[in-house]
């Protein structure tokens, strides 16, 4: 069985997830973005592949996946990494990805790395992964699946330090305007429980990660991160995302 698992709130994970996969047949999606699911359920095989998917949050692997991705028990299944990233750096999230994988029972065969929009500065990177990007991100899967089907199943060596870098977050959280028309949509869908059914222009700081995907998901567009903040990360990213970047494969 192939499977994809992927914690992707604003969907360009996902995106990279599903080119990659797309010359690999059919698949189960494992979404890790889900509130109300218990992942110990799962179970594997070593015949497995599962395609592991998330978003670099300051160069880390974000925190409420990795306590996800810790419920599910390898039993020597194969493993393939891919983190999606903003243009900045993913730094150490491969190898957080691997050493997270590897105690969980899996065998890393390969990783992925690959641009995409900046979801907090959707101007960074914007609309990747393109056409363009999905093409190259589907012979990568290519690559894998020979891989995997030529029995080679040795560990793959991927960027990263350790210790891994410190991430604390972003302190701004998205509100919702007048434009809100209490739909629940963002609360339903948002992966901590952050936005109260009973009052969803409200937005919980302790418990939101600012994964950005109520902003993107609200069909009236009612949520934002106060501008003036957006502004300021915007000019302190705008140097450190320039440059050449390119989808990388680790194999
Ligand atoms: C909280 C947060 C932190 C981020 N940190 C980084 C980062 O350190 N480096 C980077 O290049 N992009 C960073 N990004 C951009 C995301 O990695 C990128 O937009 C990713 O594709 C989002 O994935 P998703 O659409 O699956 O949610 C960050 C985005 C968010 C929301
Ligand atoms: S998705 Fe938008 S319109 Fe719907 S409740 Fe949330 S903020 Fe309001
Ligand atoms: S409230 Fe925060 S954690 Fe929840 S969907 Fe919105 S940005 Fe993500």
């Amino acid at each position: 069985m192939i499977y994809l698992c992927v914690f992707s709130p604003a969907g360009h994970s996902a995106t990279a997830a599903e080119a990659v996969a797309s010359v690999w047949g059919s698949w189960e999606m494992i979404d890790l973005s889900r509130r109300d699911t218990d992942f110990s359920k799962y179970t594997f095989t070593q015949e497995d592949l599962l395609l592991w998917a998330v978003p670099s949050y300051g160069g880390r692997v974000p925190a409420i996946a990795v306590e996800r991705m810790k419920q599910l028990n390898g039993a020597g299944a194969k493993a393939v990494a891919l983190v999606s990233y903003g243009r900045r750096a993913y730094d150490d999230t491969l190898l957080e990805m691997k050493e997270i994988l590897t105690a969980c029972g899996f065998v890393m065969i390969a990783a992925v790395a690959a641009l995409a929009e900046h979801t907090i500065v959707p101007a960074i990177a914007s609309g990747r992964p393109d056409a363009t990007d999905r093409v190259e991100l589907a012979a990568f899967g290519k690559k894998i699946m020979e891989k995997y089907q030529s029995g080679n199943d040795s560990a793959v060596d991927v960027p990263g330090n350790m210790p891994y870098r410190i991430y604390n977050g972003v302190p701004a959280k998205p509100e919702a305007s007048g434009a809100c028309t209490r739909c629940g949509a963002c609360s339903a869908a948002c992966p901590v429980g952050a936005i109260p059914a009973e009052n969803p222009e409200t937005t919980d700081p302790a418990l939101c990660i600012t994964c950005m995907r109520c902003v993107y998901r609200c069909p009236a567009k009612a949520r934002s991160l106060n501008a003036e903040v957006l502004a300021a990360v915007g000019a302190k990213l705008a140097p450190l995302c320039a440059g050449d970047r390119v989808n990388e494969l680790f194999i």
